[in-house]
Formats: structure tokens, C-alpha cells, sequence
């Protein structure tokens, strides 16, 4: 299967993904990089292992960039099957998600749907699941609708919060966490073990 995966950082996901890609974890290949922020971590990365980078939304300062309808034909021509977000913190246009119906994944690093929605990125959700005295948290892996983290839930993993955690220290444990989950969600995806239940719950098979 052929992978497009959306990155605006330091791509952590981005790169475990591939490493999986590249070391047969997952039956796929990350054909194109899309950004909204040229020269991060996840834009870098995918220069020095010539994975084509593509800039999507248009800088608001120049025309370089590509149009939803552009984005759209672009990963056609990529023969992209499935989409995976990885820390992209724009909205996904409805035109891709509906040219990708079932096919869009993000990771969140919370316990969705708690902790989740605009406003809820990066540090600002630890701080909130730390605030709130949640004894655990963890990642979510979910399908992508036009909205921000409401998609329906694939998979998810719990870790603690201690009571003297810092922001940064359940970021880190999230994230460990964040990697192993969406390897096995990705890789299910790609061995077509994603099946949809008639009420519309995705569930996972495992390996026969
Ligand atoms: C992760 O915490 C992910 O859950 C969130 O953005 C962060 C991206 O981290 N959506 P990285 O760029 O993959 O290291």
C-alpha cells in the first residue's frame, strides 16, 4: 500500500512509521510527505530520505502551496492509498476527506474524546489531562472526519500520570506509547485487518 503522511513538526511518528516501512514492520510505503510548515523536523527528515515533500496549505504569504483540489490530485497521481496525520495541525479539508472516505488516520495524544478538539495540541493537552487529576492518559488512534479528533476510535493504550508529572514528562511517556500503537494500527491497515462492523465500529482483526 502506498502511505501519504501530513506532518507541521519534529515527526517522531512520521519517522517510526517509516523505520517500520523500511524494516517490513508495515506491508506499505510512505510515498509523499505533505507539511504546512516547510523545514521542520518531519520536512528534513523526509529530504534526507528522498521522500518527495509536498507544501499544503498555501503560505499565506506567497502562492507556493498547493489548493485542496491540487492536494487532491497530487496524491492521486502518487497512487496514495492511505493517509496518515501525524502531528498536522491544520484542518483536513472535506474535498480529501471525501476523496479518502475510511482511508484517513490521526494519532492524538490523548485518552479520546476526552482532552481533545481545537485548542487541544502539543504540551496544552498534558497540561490539561495533568490539571484535571486523571490518573491515566495515553494515545488514540482514530479515523479522520471534517472535524478536529471526533473521527471514529481505532485504538488506544493507557499510561499513568504520577502526581508529580510535569507536562513534558507524560509528553514523553505519551509519546513512546504513541509510537507502538500507530506501527500496529498502520500495519493492520495495510494487511486490510480493519474491518467495519454494520454500525459503523472499525475493529481490528489480528494476525491470523
Ligand atoms: C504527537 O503527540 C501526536 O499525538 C500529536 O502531535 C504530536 C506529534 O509528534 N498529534 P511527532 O511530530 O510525531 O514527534
Amino acid at each position: 500500500k502506498k502511505l501519504a503522511v501530513f506532518v507541521s513538526g519534529g515527526g517522531s511518528n512520521f519517522r517510526s512509521i517509516h523505520d517500520s516501512s523500511v524494516n517490513g514492520l508495515i506491508h506499505g510505503d510512505v510515498v509523499v510527505l505533505v507539511t504546512d510548515k516547510p523545514g521542520c523536523g518531519g520536512d528534513e527528515y523526509a529530504r534526507n530520505h528522498d521522500i518527495p515533500v509536498l507544501l499544503f496549505p498555501k503560505l499565506k504569504s506567497s502562492v507556493e502551496g498547493l489548493s485542496p483540489t491540487e492536494l487532491v490530485i497530487t496524491l492521486r497521481k502518487f497512487k496514495v492509498d492511505f493517509i496518515l496525520l501525524a502531528g498536522y495541525l491544520k484542518l483536513i479539508p472535506m474535498d480529501l476527506v471525501q476523496a479518502y472516505p475510511r482511508s484517513i488516520l490521526n494519532i492524538h495524544p490523548s485518552l479520546l474524546p476526552a482532552f481533545g478538539g481545537k485548542g487541544f495540541y502539543g504540551l496544552k493537552v498534558h497540561e490539561a489531562v495533568i490539571a484535571s487529576g486523571a490518573r491515566y492518559s495515553g494515545p488514540t488512534v482514530h479515523f479522520v472526519d471534517e472535524h478536529f479528533d471526533t473521527g471514529k476510535i481505532l485504538a488506544q493504550k493507557t499510561v499513568p500520570v504520577y502526581t508529580n508529572d510535569t507536562p513534558e514528562q507524560l509528553a514523553c511517556r505519551v509519546l513512546h506509547q504513541e509510537h507502538q500503537v500507530y506501527v500496529e494500527v498502520v500495519s493492520a491497515l495495510c494487511e486490510e485487518r480493519i474491518v467495519w462492523r454494520e454500525d459503523g465500529v472499525p475493529l481490528i482483526r489480528s494476525r491470523e
